[in-house]
Parts: C-alpha cells; sequence; structure tokens
C-alpha cells in the first residue's frame, strides 16, 4: 500500500531533510509517525500526497510510483489519498460545509449527493451545527475538525493525518482517535504523525520513528 525503499529527499538549498528512508505499509494497517519537531514527518508525508518528489529511491503508493507520476496524473493520484495537513488549508472564503464538500466537488458528484454526505461527515465529526460558519469564526479545534471531514468525505484508501490532535484538548484528541480508529476499522489504511506519546502508549498500533531525516524505529 506505502512502500518507501532507499528514498531520500535533498532540499534545493541542500539540506536533506529525508536519507534511506525503507519502511513498508499493508493496505489496512493503522501506523503512527512520530519524531521530534524538524524530523521529516511533513517532509515524508509531502512525499506520500504527491505533493512533492523523492530526490533518489522509491516512494509506491497505492500501486503508483510518486517519483514518475505525470503532471497530468497526479489529481487523479491525490482523489485515492486523504489527507490532513498540519495548517489546515481551509479556504477562507467559503463556508464549512462547501469547504467540506469540496473533494466530492472536485470528483463532479452531483450536488444533492455531495450535500447529503457533506451534511452527514459533518455530523460524524461533531460539527453539525456549524455548517454554515466560515473558517474564521470557528476555533482551532473545530478547524481542524473541518479538516479532518474534508479529508474523509471521499472514502479514501489511504488517510495521511499531519497533527490532527495538535490544536485539540485531551478530550477531543481521544474523539478524533476514535474517528480515525473507526475509519480504519472500516478498511482505510491509516498513516498518523503525533507527538502525543500519551495516545501512542494507549493504543496497539505500530510505530514508526524518525529523527533527523531518518528512521530510528519501524
Ligand atoms: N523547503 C525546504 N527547504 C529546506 N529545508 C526544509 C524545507 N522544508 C523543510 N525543511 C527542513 O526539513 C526538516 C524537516 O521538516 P519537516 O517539516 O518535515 O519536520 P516535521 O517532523 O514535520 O516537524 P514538526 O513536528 O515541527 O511539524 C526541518 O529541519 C526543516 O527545516
Ligand atoms: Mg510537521
Amino acid at each position: 500500500m506505502i512502500t518507501f525503499a532507499h528514498a531520500y529527499k535533498v532540499f534545493p538549498n541542500g539540506y536533506q531533510g529525508l536519507r534511506d528512508i525503507n519502511f513498508k505499509i499493508d493496505k489496512g494497517e493503522f501506523v503512527f509517525l512520530t519524531g521530534p519537531s524538524g524530523a521529516g514527518k511533513t517532509t515524508l508525508f509531502r512525499l506520500i500526497s504527491g505533493f512533492d518528489r523523492p530526490s533518489s529511491g522509491l516512494v509506491e503508493v497505492l500501486g503508483s510510483e510518486v517519483a514518475t507520476l505525470k503532471n497530468v496524473q497526479i489529481p487523479h493520484f491525490r482523489r485515492r489519498i486523504g489527507v490532513i495537513y498540519q495548517d489546515f488549508r481551509l479556504l477562507r472564503d467559503r463556508t464549512v460545509l462547501q469547504n467540506v464538500a469540496m473533494p466530492l466537488l472536485v470528483r463532479g458528484d452531483s450536488a444533492g449527493a455531495i450535500d447529503r454526505r457533506a451534511r452527514e461527515i459533518l455530523q460524524t465529526v461533531g460539527l453539525g451545527f456549524r455548517m454554515d460558519s466560515y473558517p474564521d469564526e470557528i476555533s482551532g479545534g473545530e478547524q481542524q475538525r473541518v479538516a479532518i471531514a474534508r479529508a474523509l468525505i471521499h472514502h479514501p484508501g489511504v488517510l495521511i493525518a499531519d497533527e490532527p490532535t495538535g490544536n485539540l484538548d485531551q478530550d477531543m484528541s481521544v474523539e478524533i482517535f476514535r474517528l480515525l480508529e473507526a475509519v480504519n476499522a472500516q478498511g482505510t489504511t491509516v498513516f498518523v504523525a503525533t507527538h502525543d506519546t500519551e495516545l501512542i502508549r494507549k493504543r496497539p498500533f505500530r510505530v514508526i520513528e524518525i529523527n533527523d531525516g531518518q528512521v530510528v524505529r519501524s
């Protein structure tokens, strides 16, 4: 499902963001990615979601080799992946409902189907009462849940979540992890970057730890 083999990421300034990364995640797995700030977690996720290409080595996701995807293939590739960004990336001039509906709109679903599914997923993340608000009118934790709903709305085969509970209190973090586990139970492969060692310790899932651009535990 996700394979890294001798993958490197060297930035234009020469900095080695990732060095000789090797691991494999099978379909249906739930895996944590941990490591200190600056370790390379977001860099690694950007390779999985096709926002960036490895400088060398192999990154394969859902049967596609990211390095060799043509630009025209990228939108189709990304449609099978759900991404929760560390900084949410919500559209300020769209309502909560419109933000969440975006992946289905891009895919060309019917207006009725989009509306139904967007309302349903917003209820699931506990934001049914905020559908018509704009991102600047809601709290950071609520924005985070909008980002989560948007990542899940199209039933992706792989969900990558970069610090999905970074701005949430403990109760809400537990709720979000329940949601991610429920998504995983339905067959979605889930890969979550987090600093929350407490949450990791309480769960039976595999942990990949990186430090200074290298895997130190897998
Ligand atoms: N475009 C870039 N050019 C040069 N260096 C970069 C670039 N992007 C990231 N880096 C560096 O690569 C390293 C890894 O960054 P990354 O954002 O992947 O860390 P992270 O593990 O996600 O950290 P955090 O937990 O703070 O989000 C950092 O030292 C960062 O400064
Ligand atoms: Mg990061």
